[in-house]
């Protein structure tokens, strides 16, 4: 997708404004060596790209708020021999140009230039205590401006997190983004139908992550957004299963959570099926518990109502029905209030999803769950664990399940981004074509 230098500049523009003074300073993702001279895939830093567009490593972006706010780029220079190696590379001149920056300069001048822009500044932000590499860089041109205090110059003296205004921000989309999400939902759709075609007792859960990969790619997402999980069996009581290596077997559930980054925006998705396309009926009958909290939680996306509200819905339908099914005894009141629910649901039932998967943006505000807004995107993923024990049934042991779904806040309600099939009825339906 074309860099649209307009919209970052407007982003840029709103953080100077918010941030009234001084000067924020924000670094891309170091490239990590794997090793000798291979490298891990490459991902830019989320808050740098979300300013910039701009997806080259060793990159700094430096806004200076004020009487004369300046957007200033530190990039690589152009040079031929790596170009040879690793490809094009703006160069400053051209990605000042590019970019819609005032300035740009070298990143080898970085250590030069940095305690120039901070000379008289009242305050200084930036991600704060996530690189110590990074800190000390920072705590060094501060010391290098303090140096000059005879002459003079005076050094900031606060020193602010720039998550506070960068993740409030962040938190609600635009429909720039709305719509890259949408195409990564979409993608993502696309390989959990084709991951549950693919399904068949004797095959293996690597093939399956297979075919999820290559529908990520073939749909044009540049990698997935987390290392898939492809659980079957007792597999999806482990919430983080990775390993992906057991063969698929006759009577199995299998439960993937998989998706792609796209544009780079998250889609996260989670779908639960029987390996041999038909649900037993102790399966039936959990899945279809966790659908229900499922649509309860979704109801419960909208304005007006708080962070927790999707998460209360479901933990409700889901703690009735472990009474219902056997699994839990006692009121549901009760069970609630003591947690006893954390048995067989022990993860919450959403996270903020964006350019990180679990994304930036704070839960509370001065203490209270947070209202919901228009263009705030989230997961709603309930789940039902079951692992063996005397006191379950025995027909529900190993059955793990999540239905994931990613959805937006409108005005009204929600708009549910994410559409592999998800009743009984369309499950089976497409798993028997
Ligand atoms: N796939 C990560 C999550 O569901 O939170
Ligand atoms: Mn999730
Ligand atoms: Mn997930």
């Amino acid at each position: 997708m074309q860099p649209d230098s307009a919209l970052y500049r407007a982003r840029r523009r709103r953080v100077i404004e918010e941030m009234g003074e001084g000067v924020m300073v924000i670094a891309t993702a170091p490239e990590v060596p794997r090793n000798r001279d291979t490298h891990y895939p490459y991902r830019h830093d989320s808050y740098f790209y979300w300013l910039t567009g701009f997806n080259e490593p060793e990159a700094v972006v430096v806004l200076v708020a004020g009487k004369e706010p300046r957007h200033i780029l530190f990039c690589r220079e152009r040079n031929e021999e790596r170009e040879i190696w690793d490809g094009f590379r703006y160069g400053p001149e051209a990605a000042r140009e590019a970019f819609a920056f005032d300035e740009a300069f070298a990143f080898d001048t970085l250590d030069t230039e940095l305690p120039k822009l901070l000379e008289n500044q009242p305050a200084l932000a930036y991600v704060i205590g996530r690189e110590m590499a990074w800190d000390t860089r920072v705590m060094g041109w501060l010391n290098t401006v303090r140096g000059k205090a005879r002459g003079g110059v005076q050094a900031p003296t606060r020193l602010v997190d720039a998550r506070v205004w960068l993740d409030e921000m962040r938190l609600v989309k635009d429909g720039h983004e709305l719509a890259l999400m949408r195409r990564a939902a979409e993608i993502s759709t696309g390989a959990h139908r084709a991951a549950m075609r693919a399904a068949r007792p004797g095959g293996y859960e690597y093939e399956i992550e297979a075919e999820l990969l290559s529908a990520f790619r073939r749909g044009g997402a540049e990698a997935p957004a987390y290392t898939s999980i492809v659980a079957s069996g007792a597999n999806a009581c482990v919430l983080h299963y990775v390993f992906n290596n057991r063969p698929l077997a006759d009577g199995d559930l299998l439960l993937i959570d998989a998706a792609a980054e796209f544009g780079s925006y998250a889609a996260d998705i989670t779908r639960t099926f029987p390996v041999n396309g038909r649900f037993s009926p102790a399966q039936k009958d959990a899945y279809e518990l966790v659908l229900a909290a499922q649509a309860a939680a979704i109801d419960a996306v909208r304005p007006g109502n708080h962070w927790n509200s999707p998460h209360e819905a479901a933990v409700r339908v889901l703690t009735q029905g472990m009474v219902d099914l056997g699994l839990l005894a006692g009121e549901v009141d009760g069970l609630i209030e003591s947690n006893a629910y954390t048995r067989f649901y022990m993860h919450r039932t959403g996270h903020w999803l964006g350019m990180d998967v679990h994304d930036a943006g704070e839960y509370k505000l001065h203490g209270e769950w947070r209202p919901l807004v228009a263009g705030m995107t989230l997961t709603v993923e309930p789940g039902l664990y079951i692992r063996p024990a005397d006191d379950v049934p025995e027909a529900f042991w190993n059955i793990g399940i999540r239905i994931e779904d990613d959805v937006a806040v409108t005005e009204s309600g929600c708009e549910v981004l994410t559409s592999p099939p998800k009743t009984v009825a369309e499950i089976e339906a497409w798993m028997t074509p």
